[in-house]
């Protein structure tokens, strides 16, 4: 019996040292070299290939390798009852809350133009930007950490998500109704959703324009929840102030993509919160465990949801 790692645009080798220095773990192989596919009981994915799942008839498990699926959940193909797991994990989400609370400080404390200026030997501080209205764009593991770690930071935290949130210290709105009131006297929107299909382009020149003017957007979530054009057009007309996004439909960023040259677009290139590869060794193999000796799953994702 074997466990597969199927990493796209992530090198396994550290992974697979990981599941190795564990003594419960079975042969591990590493795609495409798959060795006798009857063998795979659990496959490790991120950003696989439409279809290959179904190539293994004695698949058990299929865990993310991430904390977001909806690349596993829109394959077509996918094998129907394989129990699809998700990685959530505190470090993933402390990482995210440090990466977001950096990205606002940053704009805050105009750090980018001062390496702009440097580039032109020059000399010229501006003050701090004092709007701390921050509105979260879904407050699960990462969104709701996040949220802490902002208003721990003094600042005002709101959260919209699909159902009522309880966070000391953040206001929560919800349902599709307070969607747009929720960004309404925010400074800074950050995306933090699951790609869901009631979630694809919620970045949008609707939601951009209910915004304050000169607002600023991070997107850590995914590509498709933002309309890249809708952007372009709310930065060009001075409703946004900027952005930075992680995340991009095309993955990696074409080449040609005008978000590359834009000078108020800042790239960082998917690494928001890198996934710890011991803890989700560890945590994989946990489930592999469980799958055998027919206990419960830890975070199953259930596809009704989505997430
Ligand atoms: C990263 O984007 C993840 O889903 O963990």
């Amino acid at each position: 019996m074997a466990i597969l790692i199927l990493l796209n645009q992530v090198d396994p080798t550290l992974l697979e040292t990981h599941l190795k220095s564990h003594n419960d773990c079975p042969e591990v192989r590493i795609w495409p070299n798959c060795g006798n596919k009857d063998d795979i009981e659990c496959v490790i994915v991120w950003k696989h290939d439409e279809g290959v799942l179904n190539e293994f008839p004695n698949l058990k498990l299929i865990a993310s390798y991430g904390a977001g699926v909806e690349n596993i959940l829109s394959d077509p193909a996918l094998p129907a009852d394989v129990p699809i797991t998700r990685f959530v994990d505190d470090t993933l989400s402390d990482q995210m809350a440090e990466f977001v609370l950096a990205a606002i400080l940053n704009h805050r404390l105009h750090l980018t133009y001062y390496r702009e200026q440097q580039a032109a030997s020059q000399w010229r501080g501006k003050d701090f930007l004092t709007g701390k209205n921050v509105t979260i764009l879904g407050l699960g593991e990462l969104g709701s950490t996040t949220a802490k770690l902002l208003d721990k930071n003094g600042y005002k935290v709101s959260g919209w998500s699909r159902s009522e949130k309880n966070i000391d210290g953040v206001k929560s709105y919800f349902g599709n109704d307070q969607l747009y009131l929720s960004v309404e006297e925010a400074d800074f929107v950050v995306c933090l959703l699951p790609l869901t299909p009631g979630t694809k382009y919620i970045l949008n020149a609707d939601l951009f324009s209910k915004m304050i003017k000169g607002s600023f957007l991070i997107n850590v979530g995914r590509g498709d929840h933002l309309n890249d054009n809708d952007l372009m057009d709310a930065l060009y007309n001075n409703q946004l102030s900027g952005a930075l996004l992680d995340v991009f439909s095309k993955e990696p960023l074409p080449q040609d993509h005008p978000f590359w040259k834009h000078l108020k677009i800042h790239i960082t290139p998917h690494i928001s919160s890198p996934t710890d590869k011991a803890k989700v060794a560890r945590q994989i193999l946990d489930n592999y465990n469980r799958i055998l000796s027919g206990s419960t799953l830890k975070n199953q994702v259930d596809p009704q949801r989505s997430y």
